[in-house]
């Protein structure tokens, strides 16, 4: 028999076992609501009175996904937390019932069971999941400022024990089929197209009083097949002390990360404690709450709008015409194999696409092989691919040091040095070859305008900006000049998102976006050196900010001499406000480029150590040796406030298409606190009127580099946000 009466159910009913697919209509993926719950509810119910129906079987009516969690607009739109919370009560009741269901349940997991989609899978009797890439099982709530709500920090513990559920709850981790089968997570991994067969008939087999699970092993035989971790766990999940200094470290390690910024791992942990101390009602209980305060939280706020921000570019062809379509990308031709261009081989290649790259000699061409093999067999070393898969996309790739090959290709990157004849040169021959294709520069500071003014067909010239480590950073800047076609913009920007990356579309400019923004950042703390800072203090403040690491140090690991170059680029364009302290002269005549020579404002002696301020750095500096203490709450203001300032010009010049752009850039580009949601949505939550206010006292003490941009005054004056 099978029934249409749900709307997303389908429910089948053969030889006693109904197999239940949940299909969440018009959707690509299936995500959990209110709605979803109470009609499982329902069908739950059918199938109880059922006398044909001995076992069921909860599967997936996508072809690719089963649950990829609790739908985010449904929590988003929670009023309070005592709404939240109850919302989370629900869900674990609906699941609660299901683990006390009458008859056995199985669930056939195949593609993405995150979130809400595996507290599902853990209420069920026994786990079959396919052996397939595209299954990943996990609770990622975490990183967006929650957590499970529906049981999960309850069940995932009880199935894996406590350290595994720590690890993998703390931080939203999730686990392939084969982890997911080794931490005892699942009971079995099959290839895909058996999957139901296998469920169905383990679903009769317990049905018939089966059992299908070998009874707990005792310590005897558990010490003997693997006796370290036996102790291991003895100590420290079996007995009250050890699980004592078990949540204890857990805690500190998280404090340690988190800097105090991110309150959900800290509430998972307590309601993992609080399960575990004090038994599962107690456990829910307590998640209920925490979920529910969370689930309000600013935190959660920022992290969400992150999440939508995201989502919403996903669906963006870059355009302000959605009907634009790109061009189809069959190949991609790459100048220049160095840092950045080998990095850019690597992404394309992993996402399929053949990659053609030209070198200036022999031994540059060698070198740009070996570093992308060399991504590659990182990960084949974590396991993340396996050598056949890594020898596949190799394959997709050739160099050499001619130009044959680049009359064929859709698009061109070129990655030479920053040196604009060089560039325009490259552009010049490619358009004799190649006159249709897409000329993109990964240029780092040089407006593209200039670049394009060198080509017989600049509507098909644009910027690809990638990020350093390119197989690392998520974000890709695409510029576009007044000249530039729409197609060329979509077309970048889906390859964009073919190579993984979050895209953002930006005016072009010197500096873009992200160069721009950062730049009177990074001279504000310079500044604040020469004032008399300390390097450590530079870099605290602006990590207790939440930046991953300080402005000194970033001036290390991009290269001291790149930066100065950068700066002077923007001071010719913009004048005064960024004008660039002389005493940088100095740090760079002094020999120190960074963390690549080994010198720069720490020293890189022995790997092993801890890194330490160089103190001879200052002896090139004003004040010398002898510091002064500067407010870090005070260094960290001033420097923000350039950031912000400076995006609400791009943005007010129209390089910004969007605040919400701004924001994914500064976040994804540039480490912008992500629980602060990025420069336009912090100015939201700390209001434009007290932000203006502190801008002007600033420009008070420090003159034009302060003065607000038009767009606060305008927003402080009106109290409009902007993000609606
Ligand atoms: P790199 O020095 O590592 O690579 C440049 C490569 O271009 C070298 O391998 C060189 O042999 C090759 N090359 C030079 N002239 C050539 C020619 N005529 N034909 C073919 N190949 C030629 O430099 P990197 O860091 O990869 O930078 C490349 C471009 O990317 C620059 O425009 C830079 O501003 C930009 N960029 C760099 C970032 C970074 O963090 N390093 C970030 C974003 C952009």
């Amino acid at each position: 028999m099978t029934t249409s009466e749900w709307k997303n159910y389908r429910v089948d009913i053969q030889d006693g076992v109904a197999t239940v697919l949940v299909d969440v209509p018009g959707e690509p993926v299936n995500t959990l609501s209110r709605e979803t719950g109470a009609e499982f509810g329902a069908v739950l119910d059918a199938l109880e009175k059922d006398p044909a129906v001995k076992a069921l079987v909860v599967a997936s009516g996508k072809k690719d996904g089963f649950v990829a969690g609790a739908k985010i607009e449904m929590l988003r739109d929670v009023k309070d937390a005592a709404e939240a919370a109850e919302l989370s009560r629900d869900a674990q009741a609906g699941f609660d019932r299901l683990e006390k269901f009458g008859k056995p349940v199985v669930a056939a997991v195949h593609g993405a069971c995150l979130g809400g989609g595996l507290e599902w899978a853990m209420a069920c009797h026994y786990r079959v999941v396919s052996n397939d890439k595209k299954t990943q099982l996990g609770l990622p709530e975490v990183q967006l400022g929650v957590i499970p709500g529906a049981g999960g920090t309850q069940r995932l513990p009880r199935l894996v024990g406590i350290a595994t559920a720590l690890d993998l709850v703390l931080a939203g981790k999730t686990v392939k089929p084969k982890k997911a089968l080794a931490i005892g997570l699942v009971d079995e991994s099959v290839p895909p197209a058996l999957l139901l067969e296998v469920a169905r008939a383990r679903a009769r087999a317990l049905a018939d009083g089966e059992k299908l699970r070998p009874a707990a092993p005792g310590v005897v035989d558990r010490l003997k097949k693997d006796p370290q971790a036996t102790l291991q766990k003895m100590a420290l999940e079996e007995n009250f002390l050890g699980r004592e200094v078990l949540f204890r470290q857990a805690r500190k390690t998280l404090l340690e990360k988190t800097k105090g910024h991110y309150p959900a791992p800290l509430a998972a942990l307590e309601a993992i404690q609080a399960g575990i101390e004090k038994g599962m009602e107690a456990g829910l209980a307590t998640e209920a709450r925490l979920f529910g305060d969370l689930a309000v939280s600013p935190v959660a706020r920022e992290l969400m709008g992150i999440f939508f921000a995201t989502t919403a570019l996903k669906k963006d062809n870059g355009t302000a015409d959605p009907s634009v379509k790109g061009r189809k990308v069959e190949s991609l031709g790459i100048l220049g194999g160095g840092l950045m261009g080998s990095g850019i081989a690597y992404v394309t290649t992993n996402a399929g696409i053949p990659v053609r790259i030209r070198e200036k000699d022999d031994a540059a061409v060698a070198r740009a092989f070996a570093a992308v093999a060399g991504i590659y067999d990182g990960r084949v070393k974590k396991r993340s691919l396996d050598r056949l898969e890594k020898l596949a996309r190799m394959r997709l790739l050739t160099a050499g040091t001619g130009w044959e090959g680049m009359e064929r290709v859709d698009v061109l990157i070129e990655a030479v040095f920053e040196d604009l004849k060089l560039k325009q040169e490259m552009l010049r021959t490619f358009e004799t070859l190649n006159p249709k294709g897409i000329f993109a520069t990964n240029t780092s500071s040089i407006p593209v305008g200039e670049i394009a003014a060198a080509s017989a067909h600049p509507e098909t010239v644009l910027g690809m900006h990638y990020f350093s480590p390119v197989n690392k950073m998520p974000l890709l800047e695409v510029i576009v000049t007044p000249r530039t076609a729409d197609e060329a913009t979509a077309t970048a920007v889906a390859l964009g998102k073919k190579q993984g990356k979050t895209v953002i579309v930006v005016g072009d400019g010197p500096g873009f976006f992200t160069s721009r923004v950062l730049a009177p950042y990074m001279n504000e703390a310079v500044m604040l050196l020469l004032e008399g800072a300390s390097v450590e203090d530079l870099d605290a403040a602006l990590v207790g900010f939440g930046f991953p690491v300080g402005p000194m140090t970033l001036l290390d690991e991009v290269g001291i001499d790149v930066g100065a170059k950068v700066a002077k680029v923007l001071h010719g364009a913009f004048g005064e406000r960024m004008s660039v302290p002389e005493a940088m002269g100095k740090v760079l005549e002094s020999g120190r480029l960074g963390r690549k020579n080994g010198k720069g404002f720490y020293t890189y002696g022995d790997p092993k150590k801890k890194k330490a301020v160089d103190e001879t750095v200052y002896d090139v500096l004003p004040g010398g040796r002898k510091r002064k203490r500067i407010d870090r709450e005070e260094i960290a203001q001033r420097c923000v406030l350039q950031m912000v300032n400076e995006s609400l010009l791009t943005l007010g010049e129209g390089i910004l298409r969007s605040a919400r752009d701004g924001d994914i850039g500064a976040v994804f580009g540039l480490g912008f606190p992500p629980f602060r949601g990025g420069p336009f949505r912090w100015i939201d939550a700390e209001g434009s009127a007290r932000v203006l206010e502190r801008m002007r006292r600033l420009e008070g003490r420090f003159g034009t580099r302060f003065r607000p941009a038009p767009l606060l005054v305008e927003h402080a004056a009106t109290g409009k946000p902007f993000h609606g």
